[in-house]
């Protein structure tokens, strides 16, 4: 059997000190909408078949609560906790059946860094996809600061079989599918969320997605522009709580067997800056500030 690995990212899950509030931005301005509601938490989908992209857990911090990442089968799944127990990493149970909404099979651990993760198959699907003009259509990656990127970039690619797409001076960027990457690792003092981005389907899906939202009371933050690593069109914005949430497009396909992982030095020579366009400004100091994992709240009310 070849290494089991995970195969995909599903959702990202947050603490949030207003459940309600933070639910309406992710309806009214982010274009996600709700398909459950659950012991205190909100699941939100987008317009592709994952059950849901966001989860919304009231109380405490803002701050990113897990990641869930999916894994081909259940054989997958077993393989892969089989896998971090014989590597001594604590999980936080075996995989069984799953009880919340969208159900399937799976297992929770946490890593080196103490976030929560969890892997899963058999999730139930929405059959009414579609790709909408100013909505995500799915949860394209996260970025997580760390002062041991390395070390997190060797456990994902050893233990849950990504594969490192580039590196840069402030990131690592590795997949675990053909998108481009759907986690990075800045390097930061300490562990924190940077952002997580959602696909949009075009350039022009981004901009109608991101005049909604300055409509809404939320103005562009970073961008628009295109990254170098994965070659996506970017928007950066503020939800309600200060942390930072993408609108990306055009993601970068990686052919496994052409791809040549990227140095620093490598980029350094291809780009100048963070914007191939060298169109967007640079992120101001309170998205730096929200980006290295202290969400300060913008000051908008427009509920
Ligand atoms: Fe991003």
């Amino acid at each position: 059997m070849t290494d089991p690995q995970v195969t995909g990212l599903r959702s990202i899950e947050y603490n949030v000190p207003d459940l309600a509030k933070t639910s309406r931005f992710y309806e009214l301005c982010w274009g996600l909408k709700k398909v459950a509601e659950d012991d205190g938490a909100h699941y939100f989908r987008a317009t592709g078949a994952e059950h849901h992209i966001v989860v919304l857990h009231e109380g405490g911090k803002a701050s990113v609560n897990r990641i869930n990442f999916a894994a081909d089968d259940n054989n997958a799944v077993d393989a892969l906790h089989a896998k971090l127990s014989g590597l001594g990493i604590s999980t936080d149970s075996t995989p069984e059946d799953l009880s919340g909404p969208g159900g399937g099979y799976g297992f929770s651990f946490t890593d080196r860094d103490g976030l929560g993760y969890a892997v899963s198959s058999g999730v139930t699907t929405h059959s009414d996809t579609a790709m909408e003009n100013d909505r995500p259509f799915k949860l394209s990656h996260v970025v997580l600061n760390s002062d041991k990127v390395e070390d997190q970039t060797d456990f994902y690619r050893d233990v849950l079989g990504f594969r490192v797409s580039d590196r840069t001076e402030r990131m690592n960027f590795i997949r675990c599918s053909p998108d481009h990457h759907s986690i990075a690792f800045a390097h930061a003092e300490g562990p924190s969320l940077n952002h997580a981005a959602f696909e949009v389907p075009d350039f022009d899906a981004l901009m109608t997605g991101s005049g909604r939202m300055k409509q809404k009371g939320f103005p562009v933050q970073w961008g628009v522009g295109r990254h170098g690593p994965g070659n996506n069109v970017f928007g950066y914005f503020f939800e309600p709580n200060g942390m930072v949430v993408e609108y990306t497009a055009e993601v970068e396909q990686v052919d496994e067997d052409a791809y040549v992982t990227g140095t620093p030095e490598d980029w350094a020579q291809r780009v100048q800056g963070p914007d191939r366009w060298g169109f967007a400004d640079p992120p101001t100091p309170h998205l730096r500030r929200c980006m290295g994992g202290d969400p300060q709240a913008p000051e908008v009310d427009i509920f």
